[in-house]
């Protein structure tokens, strides 16, 4: 399977490899043990100086930093034209873009369009009364005739997405937590209002925006009932019949397309801004999501290595499957951890953490990272005094997202260098020996390779921007494919075992170990019998063979 690309300029999104910061958890400048805005502008230098010394990521992605009363920490928004007092000020945010950009970093904001706080003005002014003229801004509904729910909908928190309210005697609906209702989409004064806000951080200079659940803005009209996975009409445990419902009627209607192509024209009206959104649904649904031509989200945000098993099979069958779903117009993207989900190298193992590293920064579409993934930060324990997450609450401890939001690991001493005081969330057990300092002056450690794996794929278009394609081997624990630019081409051999494994490469001209994960070998010749160690990954740079393409389509 081959896929080439012709990449314009202004595709930074593209070339570039985005950072996310789950705000709370990066960097504590005035020591209230929570992260905020003037610590990331101290730690700009670490992402990115320009030098081989820094990490040298190309663009940063906030989670929410806007004021919120916090119940789902910043995904309940309160004023989306401001700054959170706990992070800092529009000033402290005017000073971080101008930072930021002086280091060629770009900042991608979270947009929160489903649902506001039920402390957001819009929603004081809409549950005041029946007639206020917010009213039909949310989703009010009177109870059916029998006096039960509106409808069957789930809270993806858990319990019904149907919120009573005593004093205008309707039930309003939130998707997630009651105190996140949702916005009503189909009103057009909603639409102008949202639209604005994306302009208001434009013209601010952000980059782009990650639109937070984006295929569920839309509902169905008639608010139809839900079927049930198992085929049953009526649940009998309504706590979770969110995750027991097919989800028809509640997300992902073809209407949403349209309200993402206008979303979409607001950022046209700049140059070079990214739409990123949360889409989870199957591939064919999903692939959707870039617009029949393009004219949607340039990155849908691909979770799927997120959750195959870790073993090469699995994960080249995910990026094939992809890879041959996408229409050309489409780019690719890669995510493995994210403020949602546990920290990956939890699940797949510290010799593994390396595979997952080249596997990112070599596969063809944009790699975004989390937070501390460099360093190969792990979860933290989390029991029920430390738990701060509302899904753990909610759903139980074993849901809590909290693990995955630790404190970032600058040194070793007391509270990692994040605060000078407890953090809001405990540090990982192992944050003395994985931090920054540490890591920084190891030339074999983690983070060494990723600053290696990201100034090789910014020396290399080849590595950004090339073809991409399966080479087929002997070994079914390694995935071996290769990148092509200008027929500038790069292997990458990846040993997803703990045995070293005798690779047969197919027809081969020759090349040299451009980068193996154990960043102990370079320029090593190589031939088509190539020996991966246990664990290990290689970058090989095939020689130049202007008339000589021996290697077979995989
Ligand atoms: C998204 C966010 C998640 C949040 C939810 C509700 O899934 O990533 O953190 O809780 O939306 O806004």
């Amino acid at each position: 399977m081959q896929k080439t690309a012709v990449i314009k300029n202004e595709e930074w999104w593209k070339s570039g490899v985005i950072y996310q910061i789950y705000p709370r958890s990066f960097m504590d400048s005035n020591g209230d043990g929570v992260g905020d805005l003037q610590g990331v502008i101290e730690k700009l230098d670490y992402l990115n100086d320009g030098t081989e010394r820094s990490l040298g990521i190309d663009a940063i992605w906030f989670s929410p930093i806007f004021p919120s009363p916090m119940a789902d920490f910043g995904y309940d928004v309160s004023d989306y034209c401001d700054i959170h007092p706990l992070f800092g000020s529009l000033d402290t945010f005017d000073k971080l873009i101008a930072e930021a950009h002086r280091r060629a970093i770009k900042i991608i904001l979270d947009f929160v369009p489903n649902h506001t706080s039920n402390l957001h003005p819009w929603f004081l002014e809409s549950r005041s009364s029946r007639q206020n003229p917010k009213r039909d801004w949310y989703i009010w509904r009177d109870p059916k005739a029998d006096g039960s729910l509106p409808n069957n909908w789930g809270s993806a928190f858990g319990g019904p997405a149907w919120e009573w309210d005593e004093q205008t005697g309707q039930y309003y609906l939130h998707s997630f937590l009651k105190e996140q209702p949702d916005l009503n989409w189909r009103n057009p004064q909603v639409k102008k209002a949202m639209l604005d806000v994306l302009r208001f951080w434009l013209e601010r200079g952000v980059d782009g925006f990650r639109m937070d659940v984006i295929g569920m803005i839309m509902k169905d009209a008639d608010l139809r009932d839900n079927p049930f996975l198992m085929g049953d009409t009526v649940s009998s445990d309504a706590a979770n019949s969110y995750s027991q419902q097919k989800h028809l009627f509640d997300q992902d209607q073809d209407e949403v397309h349209n309200v993402i192509r206008e979303i979409r024209k607001v950022l046209d009206e700049y140059p070079q801004r990214v739409g990123i959104g949360e889409v989870w649904y199957e591939l064919p649904r999903w692939i959707k999501y870039y617009g029949a031509n393009g004219d949607e989200l340039q990155l849908p945000f691909n979770f799927r290595l997120m959750h195959v098993p870790w073993n090469a099979r699995a994960v080249q069958g995910s990026v094939d499957e992809m890879e041959g779903a996408l229409p050309d117009f489409a780019w690719s993207n890669y995510v493995l951890n994210n403020h949602d989900s546990p920290r990956l190298i939890s699940k797949i193992g510290e010799a593994q953490a390396r595979i997952a590293a080249m596997l990112l920064l070599t596969l063809r579409g944009t790699p975004t990272l989390y937070y501390g993934e460099e360093l190969g930060m792990e979860n933290t324990m989390i029991n029920k005094d430390s738990m701060r997450d509302p899904q753990g609450f909610r759903l139980g401890r074993e849901y809590s997202r909290d693990p995955g939001r630790n404190p970032m690991q600058w040194t070793g001493d007391r509270y990692a260098g994040f605060s000078t005081v407890e953090p809001w969330l405990p540090l990982a057990p192992d944050y003395q020996e994985r931090n920054v300092q540490v890591e920084s002056k190891d030339p074999v450690s983690l983070l060494s390779l990723y600053r290696k794996l990201i100034q090789l794929r910014k020396q290399q278009p080849a590595l950004q921007v090339g073809s991409y394609r399966t080479i087929q081997v002997n070994s079914p624990d390694c995935f071996v494919f290769e990148r092509e630019l200008d027929n500038n081409r790069f292997l990458i051999a990846l040993n997803f075992s703990a045995i070293a494994i005798d690779l047969q490469l197919p027809k081969f001209p020759g090349g040299k170990i451009f980068l193996s994960t154990y960043l102990d070998k370079n320029e090593a010749l190589v031939s088509n019998d190539l020996k991966l160690r246990e664990n290990e990954g290689v970058i090989i740079k095939i020689e130049n063979t202007l008339h000589n393409h021996g290697m077979k389509n995989g």
